[in-house]
This record gives C-alpha cells, structure tokens and sequence, in this order.
C-alpha cells in the first residue's frame, strides 16, 4: 500500500494551520483538534494507515506522520493559550475597577420573621418558666407516629402527607418499608420531641420545642418544609385550666392584645385526650386583618392533655402524672402578625422580601422592652 505522497501531507498541514490559526474560540478550536486528532480525525487516520504499508514506506512515513501530528498538537497548544490570554486581557478591560467612584452600601442583613417569631414566643414561654428542648429532623415511625399513639396502619397516620426515607437515604412521598423496619421519615410534627424529653428527664416537665417541620404539601399557605412550636407540660397536678390559661395569656402577649375573644372547640389528636382546638377572634376592615376581637373566628392551634397511653409508651405512670400539650405553627403564626400574605418566599432567600419583612439585627425581643417590632 502507497502513502500519501509529500505533497499532500503539507497541504493537509496548511489546511489544518489555517483552521487552527482561524479559529475564534475554544469550541471552534477544539472541532478542529477533534477533525485532526480525535479519534476519527485526518491525521488519526493516517497514523492507523501506517501499520497496512511496507516496511520501507512505513520506515519513510513514520517519522514524516509523527512531525506532522506534533506539528498540529502544538499549534493546537499555542492557540489555546493565545486565546484564554485574549479572553483574560478582554475581562481585564471589561472589569476595570475604577478607585475613585465613592463605596457602595453593602447589602445589609436582617433577621428572617421565622427567626424573629420563635424568639417573640421563646421570651414569652420563659418568663412563664418553660425552657427550650430540640430533638432531630430525621425520625423514626416509634417517636413521630407509635409512642405518640398512633396505633399501625391507623388513618390517623394518613392526617400527616408523610415524606418518608429509603434505605439510602433519599425522601420519597410514600412508605418504603425495607425489611421489617419501617423507613425513617422527615418528622412531621415537633411532636416527637415530647416522646424524646419524657423518655430522658424526670417531671417536672415544662418545654417548647421550636423546629423545622416537613410535609408533602406546597400551595400559598403550605410548604414542604415548615415550623412549629411544641409545648409540653407534665406533672403531679395538671389540668385543663392550666392549659386554657397559660394559652390564653402567650396568645395575648404575643398579639399584644389584652382583650381576647377565643374558643376552645373539641378535636381530636391521637396523642391528647381531651384534644382542643384554639380558635381566636379577628376582624377585617379595609383589607387590614386585626386579631383579638371581632365576630370571626381563626383556628390557631391544637392541644389537649397529653393521652395516658403515651405518659405510659414513655415510661411515666398515668396514675401519678399528667400534663398538657400544643402544638402551633410558628409561620402562620407569623404571618398572621406581621400580615404577610404568602408563605412561600419565606423560603426563597430573595433579598428585597427579607429587606421588607425581616427585623434589624440585636434587637431582640424581650417582655420589658416590648414583644412586637
Ligand atoms: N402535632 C400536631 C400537628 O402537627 C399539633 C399538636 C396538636 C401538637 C395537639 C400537640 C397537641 O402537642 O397537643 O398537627
């Protein structure tokens, strides 16, 4: 077999040298090292030619194929540097700072209402001798649905759009039951928490639990992921009139409202019996929502007192203690006090919304210098 002949070998370098010397930009560059050198490239081809020649024209050929393709390679090279030098010298000018302009402002932070929120309503459950307890995002069936009497397969478990977790770790929205263990879930309440602090601390019990939440729901008043605040009280002599009271007041100093309309109307939670539902008056004038009196009625949050099936799945004799609970969302809760109509930038990090809605930083709430900003 023949090679080309000297003639064509310098034509195709030419050929090449020009589309090298030709090209505009990276990809253009690399088509033409693809054409040549790739794996179906002119030059590629020739070098797999070299093995169906003589002796002789191999011995000829190999050395001239070999020049040519380091030839190509390193005008490739030499290319691919001027033009990243090009690219660099053109950002350099575009990019030019220039000193003597006068500094601007620099994006100032604020506290997010979720953050301002739970630390409205922290202030207000200590100063009523509650301390904070926190448990995981991440739950197993026993904490989030058994011990909080959930009893298996019940519809109760079905109130919660649950996302549960496979076996390697990615969220799914319905069960994935590996083996015998049910699957961990995202917890769907800060109920679990209650389960985590009776099975490890002796009453007397007084917590709140603020934390992040998780459900398979999204329109302008859900998303995947939300808060609440849970509240937990046990002990020798707990009643139902301590939970109406010490509701009563948080709702009226975290609204700042002395005079409260509200209702407790009954409901049903499996892991409170008798279960309740807060509802608070409000009344709309003008588009402006203005809570505490008025005619309507919003529901606000659930409680009960805490369902002996539970005392006793947590170790605590229901004969000897007892105790109430509630649970609240803290961004609705938000919402309803700063008046913000939509709840789903509260999670889209857009600077202008945080700007408008979030708080100056280091001013906390307290109950002497006053709850609302
Ligand atoms: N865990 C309930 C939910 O997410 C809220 C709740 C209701 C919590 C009543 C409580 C309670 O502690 O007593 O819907």
């Amino acid at each position: 077999m023949s090679g080309p002949t000297i003639e064509e070998l310098e034509a195709l370098k030419s050929a090449l040298t020009a589309e090298i010397e030709s090209a505009a930009d990276g990809a253009a560059l690399e088509a033409v090292r693809v054409s040549a050198l790739g794996k179906k490239g002119s030059v590629s081809g020739l070098m797999k030619s070299l093995g169906g020649m003589d002796p002789e024209m191999r011995k000829e050929m190999g050395p001239r194929l070999n020049s040519l393709k380091n030839d190509i390679a390193a005008l490739i090279e030499g290319k691919t540097a001027a033009l990243a030098d090009a690219e660099l010298d053109t950002r350099l000018a575009k990019e030019r700072v220039d000193v003597t302009l006068p500094v601007t402002p620099e994006a100032q932070g604020s506290i997010h209402p979720v953050s301002q929120v739970i630390e409205e309503m922290t202030a207000i459950f200590a100063d009523m001798g509650f301390s904070i307890a926190e448990g995981p995002d991440i739950e197993d069936d026993f904490h989030n649905f058994t011990a909080l009497n959930f009893p298996p397969a019940h519809p109760a478990r079905d109130m919660h759009d649950t996302f549960f977790l496979t076996q390697d770790g990615q969220v799914q929205a319905s069960g994935a039951g590996a083996g015998n263990e049910p699957p961990k879930v995202l917890r769907t309440h800060t109920s679990p928490v209650q389960i985590r602090h009776m099975m490890t601390h002796k009453p007397p019990i007084r917590i709140i639990v603020p934390g992040r939440t998780f459900r398979c729901d999204s329109d302008q008043t859900h998303t995947p992921m939300f808060h609440q605040i849970e509240g937990l009280v046990i002990d020798t002599e707990t009643h139902m009139g301590h939970l109406k009271g010490c509701l009563v007041e948080f709702i009226k100093a975290y609204f700042e409202v002395d005079d409260l309309n509200y209702r407790f109307r009954p409901h049903y939670f499996p892991f409170t019996e008798p279960s309740a539902e807060m509802d608070i008056g409000y009344s709309v004038e003008d588009g402006n929502i203005s809570i505490g009196t008025g005619e309507k009625f919003m529901e606000i949050l659930g409680c009960g007192m805490v369902h002996p099936n539970v005392l006793k799945n947590c170790g605590l004799d229901p004969d000897t203690y007892q105790g109430f609970a509630f649970g609240l969302g803290v961004d609705r809760m938000a919402m309803l006090k700063y008046g913000i109509p939509d709840l789903r930038p509260f999670f889209e990090a857009d600077m202008r919304w945080l700007k408008h809605y979030g708080f100056r930083p280091l001013d906390l709430p307290t109950l002497v210098g006053g709850i609302a900003r």
